[in-house]
């Protein structure tokens, strides 16, 4: 028999509360900014899972070999028994690496954690059922404020901390470094990270991953408008956008927008804002920044985190980086 736990973090007058404070922030200054993890309500996150099977978005299918290939290596490597994973999402990658703790006699405890609640329960049963003697402890929660939640090691073992999807690249560079802190101080020594990062590679293949044909990515970076028009009752019309997403070589990431195409009086009555919006008028939704080997081990650590193996799929797109506290 598995248990399955679920702890949330995220109450709904919380969410509500922090979508104001976020809204308030970001639409109440220039640039105007969305925090993506506003993306991922219901809708949001069955459009992630389609993105995830577009034939453009190749970070999927490369990191699943990666996982596939060396899931073996990071079982040894970690020592660990208890699989920590951030957003989580459906854990469907995830469980290439549980298969491989569960082949060694090491998996105890799986503890995922998402913001998006209905998505992670389903995760959370589906996995209960597949490993039989697993105690699944969940977390509605967000990991940029809740990783002190984290359940503390069980005596004498280890946990990995897996945070996948490039995930790691919608942060900004001074978020990434205040997570990355934050997540070694919830961790103790000998604990490992396993990182995904998506690599820097020629542009005209990063664009077409975030703009397929379809049009499936531009109607969840549009989704973040229908959440306010939901939660807080603004009056956004998604049709008045276009959706643009452009690779910032300086920076190197790419960029995702949303772009006013006529002039507009935007009301958000449950943040008490109204935002002028003129022709062109850009609002920030994501960054999805790429990576270079060398950066990943230096903002790794920067944290504290030894690298210990940097895994690469066989075309080079993907990285999957192994990294144990010091
Ligand atoms: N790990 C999965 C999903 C990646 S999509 C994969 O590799 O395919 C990003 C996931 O992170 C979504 O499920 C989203 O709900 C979650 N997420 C985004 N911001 C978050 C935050 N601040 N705290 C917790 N989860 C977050
Ligand atoms: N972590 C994913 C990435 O950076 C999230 C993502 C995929 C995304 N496609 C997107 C975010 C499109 C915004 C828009 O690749």
């Amino acid at each position: 028999m598995s248990t399955v736990k679920v702890e949330v973090l995220l109450d709904s007058d919380w969410a509500a509360g922090s979508l104001v404070d976020d809204v308030r922030r970001g639409l109440g200054s220039h640039p105007l900014r969305l925090p993506p993890k506003w993306l991922y309500d219901d809708e949001g996150s069955r459009l992630f899972d389609e993105i995830t099977r577009l034939p453009e978005y190749y970070p999927t299918e490369a990191e699943r070999t990666i996982l596939h290939q060396h899931a073996a290596a990071v079982v040894e490597a970690s020592g660990a028994t208890t699989v920590v994973e951030l957003g989580s999402g459906t854990s469907d990658k995830t469980r290439t690496l549980l298969d491989a703790f569960a082949a060694a006699g090491r998996l105890r405890r799986f503890v995922p954690v998402d913001v998006s609640e209905q998505t992670l329960r389903e995760a959370a049963t589906m996995l209960g059922e597949r490993y039989p003697g697993l105690t699944v402890e969940a977390i509605v929660g967000d990991f940029t404020l809740h990783l002190s939640h984290l359940p503390p090691n069980e005596p004498g073992h280890h946990r990995v901390v897996a945070f996948l999807g490039g995930t790691i690249g919608n942060l900004y560079v001074e978020e990434r470094a205040a997570f990355l802190g934050a997540l070694a101080d919830s961790l103790e020594p000998g604990d490992c990270l396993l990182l995904g990062t998506d690599l820097v590679k020629p542009v005209d293949r990063l664009v077409a991953a975030y703009h397929d044909p379809g049009g499936v990515t531009d109607r969840f970076v549009r989704n973040s408008l229908v959440v306010l028009n939901r939660e807080l009752g603004a009056d956004f019309d998604p049709g008045a956008f276009s959706y643009v997403p452009f690779w910032d070589a300086h920076m190197e990431r790419m960029d995702l927008r949303l772009r006013s195409e006529s002039p507009q009086h935007v009301r958000v009555p449950g943040a008490g804002l109204e935002v002028d919006l003129a022709v062109g008028d850009e609002i920030h939704v994501e960054i999805s920044t790429k990576f270079r080997p060398a950066g990943v081990r230096s903002e790794l650590a920067a944290a504290g985190f030894e690298t210990l193996e940097l895994f690469t799929d066989p075309a080079g797109d993907f990285g999957v980086t192994l990294a144990r506290l010091a």
